[in-house]
């Protein structure tokens, strides 16, 4: 019944979240047809991948994902990766396929790796932002790789949020900010990773990261057997890789932990609402409310996204967030809370102390 309304509803426009927990294996056979049939069609379909939610579209066609670009409010220019079933699959997308690739591949697929390499003729325009390479990678969720292979083709797809916004980890978050957009959102449960997958660059002499994620810096440099160029600020410029934010409507603001009582209690004493994100507990006046966070990347990363919006739609006005530590396990968290961060200015007394969170080792990468 919820899958027959699913296909129907698919075709007439409207959106039916389709729980995976809900279905048998039959079943959800059933639903990634329906959601192939929707991107056959020309479709949008919003998918869960471990990393976070994507809104997808078939890659090899140009007008269903110009349709994406239209629904996020993305520029033309920023390049969308192109998810596939199995690393075999590069063959059709890539050529001058570095050996590296594989390696990598072999290592981490299906994960939270998205790979640059120079694209094949195949690749629409469109998808790369003209650029002469293709971001590829094959996610490690039951839910996409099941509907990747019904698909049998590559699907193109950003993060399914607006344009700066920060990314969906739940159905309902796309379900809140693209549902009337949505041709379809499949639901695969909230994102075990919770942030964008690590993307690194091989299309060029050295491998150089873009974009830091789960897989870290050093487990790659670990397994090419050689270091990872990272870009700074003064690096050229990739066309689509412009800064942008990874932000919620609320201001951010990052605050070292010695700082961060000092700081909640001169924000209420300006007499504002105030939300805190730290691992330390803190003695705090019930005025401000206090959200507890591990003590450990992954479980930042899980978190920092859903967090983020449920204190966004409750209208504070700081989000007060502990600065993580400094080390290279926490780099792709640190990024992003520098990122949602940036977004607006900042009227507290760091300015006036000195303070400022210790960020920016990866500078030129996009959040979109
Ligand atoms: O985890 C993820 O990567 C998620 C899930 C849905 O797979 N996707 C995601 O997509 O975060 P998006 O579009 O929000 O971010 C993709 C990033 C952008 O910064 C884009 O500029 C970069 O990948 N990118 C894509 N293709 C590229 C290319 N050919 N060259 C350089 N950068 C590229
Ligand atoms: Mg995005």
């Amino acid at each position: 019944m919820i899958l027959d309304q699913m296909v129907a509803d698919a075709h007439g426009a409207l959106v039916r979240a389709v729980p995976e927990h809900m279905l048998s294996t039959g079943e959800l056979l059933t639903a990634n047809q329906g959601a192939a049939e929707v991107l056959r069609g020309g479709g949008l379909v919003a998918f869960p991948t471990e990393t976070v939610y994507g809104l997808g579209a078939d890659a090899e066609n140009p007008a269903a994902v110009a349709r994406i670009f239209a629904v996020k409010g993305r520029p033309a220019d920023h390049p969308l990766i192109v998810h596939i079933a199995t690393p075999d699959q590069i063959l059709h997308w890539a050529r001058e396929i570095p050996t590296m690739a594989w390696h990598l591949a072999r290592r981490y697929w299906p994960g939270p790796l998205t790979l640059i390499l120079r694209r094949a003729s195949c690749v629409p325009d469109i998808v790369t932002g003209g650029q002469d390479t293709v971001g590829l990678r094959v996610p490690d969720h039951p839910l996409a790789l099941a509907l990747l292979k019904v698909f049998g083709g590559g699907i193109a797809a950003p993060s399914a949020n607006r344009f700066g916004r920060v990314s969906p980890t739940t159905a309902a978050h796309v379900r809140e900010e693209l549902g009337d957009a949505m041709d379809l959102i499949l639901d695969g449960g909230p994102c075990h990773v919770g942030i964008e997958s690590t993307i690194l660059d091989l299309s060029g002499h050295q491998p150089r990261l873009l974009r830091p994620g789960a897989i870290t810096l050093a487990e790659i440099e670990a397994v090419l057997k050689q270091p990872i160029a990272q870009p700074g600020n003064e690096a050229p410029r990739v066309p689509g890789m412009l800064r942008s934010h990874y932000a919620p409507k609320t201001p951010v603001c990052l605050i070292p932990p010695a700082y961060l009582e000092a700081e909640v209690r001169w924000h209420l004493g300006q007499g504002q609402r105030v939300a805190v994100l730290s691992r330390i507990a803190l003695l705090l006046p019930d005025a401000c409310l206090w959200k507890g966070m591990p003590d450990y990347p992954a479980g930042w990363a899980r978190e920092l996204y859903a967090r983020l919006r449920a204190l966004d739609v409750q209208c504070f006005d700081y989000i007060l967030i502990e600065a993580p530590p400094i080390g290279a396990d926490w780099q792709a968290v640190r990024d992003r809370l520098e990122r949602a961060a940036s977004a607006h200015p900042i009227s507290s007394p760091r300015s006036s102390r000195g303070i400022s969170a210790p960020f920016g080792e990866v500078g030129d990468h996009s959040v979109n």
